[in-house]
């Protein structure tokens, strides 16, 4: 029997099912590498607070999460407004990760620059983190995720959308062209190969 998922916003008691399923999903992501504790305990509730991005989970018919997409309104805004809230925690992670190795220290520092000093179309919303459960990945989660964020986005008034994925995400990459998303740019960072893909939203 088909499953029926409602979308329900980010709440204080729901931050430790979307860490898990952030951490499970994309466990070689920048923010999951931080830490567990890191997501729980800083991350998610200083996006909570924020007012530039916004998190909303797939709930099944007994609530239970199974996906999450977090969407900004512009993504350095956000990023700077969450470094501001919880400066000190930031920076206590980002120096203990640094001091565990070199390349960590610099995968940090180029992260938060080109999340800091990206150089992207002004007015654009992005899907910043996007995840689904691996037992529930295929079952069209993803879609009604990235629909919610760009009626959010259009609710707000922002005429782009955005998203960065692995350029090896083919299939996921495959979704967004057949429904009619563009190329934006191709990248390189900490050792990978990234796509940003666009859309217009009006
Ligand atoms: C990518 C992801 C968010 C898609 O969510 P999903 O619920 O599995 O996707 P859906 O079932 O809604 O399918 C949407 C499209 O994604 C593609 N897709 C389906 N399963 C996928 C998977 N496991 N991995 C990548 N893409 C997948 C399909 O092409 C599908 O489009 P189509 O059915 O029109 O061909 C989810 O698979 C996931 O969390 N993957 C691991 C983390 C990740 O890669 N996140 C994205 C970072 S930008």
């Amino acid at each position: 029997m088909k499953t029926n998922y409602t979308i329900v916003p980010l709440t204080q008691q729901l931050i430790k099912d979307v860490a898990n399923i952030h951490s499970e999903s994309l466990p070689d992501d920048f923010l999951p590498n931080l830490g567990f504790d890191f997501l729980v305990e800083t991350f998610y509730p200083s996006t909570l607070r924020s007012d530039r991005g916004k998190v909303f989970i797939a709930v099944d018919e007994n609530s239970n999460p199974e996906g999450f997409v977090l969407v900004t309104v512009n993504s350095g805004d956000f990023l700077k407004g969450i470094l501001k809230d919880r400066l000190l925690d930031f920076l206590k992670v980002g120096i203990r990760s640094s001091f565990s190795s070199f390349s960590n220290f610099f995968n940090n520092f180029q992260i938060v620059i080109s999340g800091l000093f990206s150089t992207t179309t002004q007015n654009a919303g992005e899907i910043y983190v996007i995840a689904v459960k691996n037992s529930s990945q295929g079952k069209g989660i993803g879609k009604l995720l990235v629909n919610k964020s760009i009626e959010f986005l259009q609710e707000c008034g922002i005429h782009v959308i955005r998203i960065k994925t692995l350029e090896s995400n083919i299939k996921w990459i495959g979704f967004f062209k057949k429904n009619g998303w563009e190329t934006e740019k191709e990248f390189h960072l900490i050792g990978n190969n990234y796509v940003s893909l666009f859309a217009e939203i009006d």
